[in-house]
């Protein structure tokens, strides 16, 4: 079902708690992935030029909800944000629910944007707590979540907040509409081929989106580690790759079960090797088959990168989620590279492409071509979970379009 957005709420004069997900990679202060600030501008924008006041609120990190910490400040998002914005963003107490805070959203004129401080140095905040939602819910007329990011927990301002507000707008941001609609699009109506392309450190981490993609899917192309526990479960040598060996029935079951549902899985059949999981010590070298002992796989190797690219080249609809091998290692970056480029041929000649956000969302803004994707979302957790076929309290509970 649709949700109802923003854009459809008479938001002039009008206080708009807005849920965004600014949970940034950050080196002490510095923020070094900017993309969920600038993917939340939309939202921002469309409130605030329309004459509505926006306040902020966010988690970052995983603080303990001890209180205040520096290291888990939102102060540098804020500072991020009002670059970007190229004006004032306020930010007004070290704790989103004291008098200043308050104070600080009492005098907010038309068009202006505060943050509020992290929402997780508030133990109510992972608890789902009803109090802690109802302090925010004073806050504002209309309520807004654009933090795709965050959407599958269950935490107070995700649901007990929406559920707080009830009698007032409770809708989608312009983000998650967009999430929405390229995730739920791509997996209930893909056009065919539909090729999925899932790698990542664990199998654990995918079965279930395996699961839910087999009868959906032509093609499922398996990258990283986790392929090492699918090729040990067939019986080949894979060396000290790391392999998750309580997977190892799972992985036979989901190979048996993509040839019932006729999915063609296809698993690297060539790996750049190493003696030492690192870029710089030990020997490199490139097996077909069967690891050498004493070597671990850490990248799909040509000719594998070669069948994917090939599968790739004629799909319609391809998900990403999940790199080749280790892509931060320039060793071991090459067959996550090749994907990605594929992936940007296809789309060029018209396939539509999704890629999950987390690791494969870096791989492709490393690679420079993020935005030869058709969409890469913000989401990790989320993002998986929407491929499970998971429907989340958060989303439901906003108002329908
Ligand atoms: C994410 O980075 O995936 C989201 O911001 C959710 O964060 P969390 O896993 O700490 O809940």
């Amino acid at each position: 079902m649709p949700k109802k957005t923003i854009a459809a709420v008479d938001v002039s004069g009008k206080r708009v708690l807005l849920r965004v997900d600014f949970n940034v990679p950050l080196d002490g202060d510095r923020i070094t992935d900017d993309r969920r600030i600038q993917a939340a501008i939309p939202t921002i924008r469309n409130v605030i030029d329309r004459g509505g006041k926006a306040i902020l609120i966010s988690h970052l990190g995983r603080p303990e909800g001890n209180g205040y910490e520096t290291t888990s400040s939102l102060k540098p998002c804020a500072e991020r944000l009002s670059a970007l914005l190229a004006k004032p963003v306020g930010f007004p107490s070290t704790n989103c629910i004291d008098e200043h805070a308050a104070a600080a959203v009492a005098s907010m004129q038309n068009g202006e944007v505060i943050l509020l401080e992290n929402l997780r140095h508030h133990k109510g905040e992972k608890k789902g707590d009803p109090a802690f939602a109802a302090k925010l819910a004073e806050y504002a007329d209309v309520y807004v979540n654009d933090a795709f990011g965050a959407c599958h927990r269950p935490d107070a301002s995700m649901v007990a907040l929406p559920q707080a507000m009830a009698g007032r707008p409770r809708v989608s941001g312009l983000l998650l509409e967009k999430e929405i609609r390229f995730l739920s699009e791509a997996l209930s109506a893909p056009k065919k081929p539909f090729v999925v392309v899932l790698g990542g450190a664990k199998v654990s981490d995918k079965m279930a989106a395996i699961e839910n993609l087999l009868p959906k899917a032509d093609a499922i192309l398996v990258g990283g580690a986790m392929a090492y526990t699918f090729l040990k479960a067939m019986g080949k040598n894979v060396g000290t790759s790391k392999t998750e060996d309580d997977r190892l029935a799972d992985a036979r079951r989901m190979i048996e079960a993509a040839a019932k549902a006729k999915c063609d899985m296809h698993l690297p059949s060539d790996h750049v090797c190493s003696t030492a999981f690192s870029q710089s010590a030990g020997n490199i070298e490139v097996f077909e088959e069967h690891i050498k002992p004493g070597f671990m796989g850490l990248d799909i190797g040509p000719k594998t990168q070669m069948a994917f690219t090939q599968v790739l080249l004629g799909a319609r609809t391809i998900v990403w989620n999940g790199p080749m091998g280790v892509f931060e290692w320039m060793p071991f970056s090459i067959g996550t590279k090749s994907v990605a480029k594929a992936i940007a041929e296809a789309t060029a000649s018209g396939a539509v492409s999704i890629v999950g956000g987390g690791d494969s969302a870096a791989a492709v803004e490393k690679f420079g071509l993020a935005d030869k994707m058709t969409h890469v979302s913000t989401g990790g957790g989320a993002s998986i979970e929407m491929l499970e076929g998971k429907a989340f309290e958060s989303m439901n509970l906003l108002d329908n379009a």
